[in-house]
């Protein structure tokens, strides 16, 4: 049921976290990749060998232990779905309400940007108390699932709400949102679209026939799918995502300078002009007698390049426009470019590519596979990209 999913199960310090064995053997069973960390006081009542044996993953305890490039909050932060916090108590539920983050547990939840789920369970006059209860507030307010605790014979020897609640609820409230999530849901992706405009004088540019309609339905399908969605585009357009306009090769180049670094994703869709004017003028240049005139060009930067040489997480795809020997100059600038995908497309052709709503491409991989798409509208050649992207 929950193949492919990683939930992070938090487990602070009170007396049910041993129940928490039973409810990573649930997630387990339903075959989510699971990973346990805990606050140092959750060692006082579960041991870090039993948590390991079941999850089959390290336990985190400790901040600052590095087991890669990024810091240790920010990989357990990124690699899950779905956090859930049981059980949680008073103290680490007020820190988290309040944005501290003294531990690796809460350090976690304030770089978590995906569902949370917070079972809590005390002592019933804790759970009474008028600051945890604003606490409680406070983060439902933020978001966050909370998991009211149970009436019934408490640990410590009172009667009344404390006890964590039935782990069949915390398991379920954590399938459904894993259920409501989009594929892409999370994911920064950064789409450039159009042909770039190259300004000879005021009156005058050097462009070509992009029209942006391929990154335009690469855009509207990621954000479809639930995606952070920038589109950064030569065409004026207005959508319910981000859409940054820019004109030049360098402006588009400034444009991701500025975003590149967040994304995790980057589609270059846009037809970049290899070479501008040297000496763009400030008036418009007048007709004069001579027959011939000369426009000096200077080379523009290859963004796509730059970007692959500079990236670190990201995954960098590429498109291949050409009028002759596809794959073969496909296969070319995939290893001359450094990029993870190339999507070339055929621009000789006139029933597919600039300007028309239909498409027919090859993807090619790092690896030198090579799968061609079926002609097809640009929306459904969106699909099969991100399908092959993402898996
Ligand atoms: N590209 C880029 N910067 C440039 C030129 C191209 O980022 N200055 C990107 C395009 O957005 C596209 C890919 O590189 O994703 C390939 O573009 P294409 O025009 O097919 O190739 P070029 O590198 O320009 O090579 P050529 O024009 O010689 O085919």
């Amino acid at each position: 049921m929950l193949s492919g999913k990683t939930v992070l199960i938090g487990i602070t310090g009170g007396i049910a976290a041993y129940k928490i064995c039973e409810l990573i053997r649930m997630f387990k069973r339903a075959n989510a990749n699971v990973k346990v960390i805990c606050t140092p006081n959750a060692m006082n009542f579960v041991t870090k060998l039993t948590l390991q044996n079941l999850s089959q993953n390290e336990v985190g305890i400790e901040e600052f232990e590095i087991p890669d490039f990024k810091p240790e909050h920010i990989s357990y932060a990124d690699g899950a779905d779905i956090m859930v916090i049981a059980p949680a108590t008073a103290n680490t539920i007020s820190k988290i309400a309040n944005g501290i983050c003294d531990n690796l547990l809460t350090s976690v939840v304030c770089a978590f940007h995906k569902p949370v789920i917070i079972a809590p369970a005390m002592n019933c006059n804790m759970w009474q108390n008028q600051a945890v209860q604003e606490n409680l507030k406070k983060l439902a307010a933020y978001g966050y699932t909370i998991l009211e605790p149970e009436n019934g014979f408490l640990a410590c020897g009172y009667e009344g709400q404390g006890r964590l609640c039935a782990l069949e609820k915390i398991f379920d409230a954590a399938v459904k949102k894993l259920s409501q999530q989009k594929p892409l849901e999370w994911e920064k992706i950064i789409i450039t679209a159009g042909g770039t405009i190259e300004d000879i004088d005021p009156v005058r540019y050097i462009s070509n026939y992009s029209s942006g309609k391929m990154g335009i339905a690469l855009a509207d399908t990621a954000y479809s799918l639930g995606a952070d969605v920038h589109l950064i585009t030569t065409v004026s357009t207005q959508k319910p995502y981000v859409v940054e306009k820019v004109k030049s090769a360098r402006e588009m180049q400034n444009a991701l300078d500025e975003t590149f670094q967040n994304a995790d994703c980057v589609i270059m869709a846009a037809a970049v002009a290899d070479y501008r004017v040297k000496q763009q003028s400030e008036q418009k240049i007048k007709k004069t007698s001579d027959e011939e005139i000369t426009l000096t060009l200077v080379k523009n930067p290859d963004i796509l390049k730059h970007l692959c040489e500079i990236k670190t997480h990201q995954t960098v795809v590429g498109f291949c426009a050409e009028s002759e020997n596809l794959i073969e100059n496909a296969k070319e600038k995939i290893s001359q470019k450094g990029c993870d995908y190339l999507i070339a497309n055929d621009i000789s052709r006139k029933d597919i590519g600039f300007s028309s709503d239909y498409n027919e491409v090859s993807i090619l991989k790092k690896d030198g596979s090579i799968k061609k798409l079926e002609k097809a509208d640009k929306y459904t050649i969106a699909r099969q990209i991100f399908e092959e992207i993402y898996g």
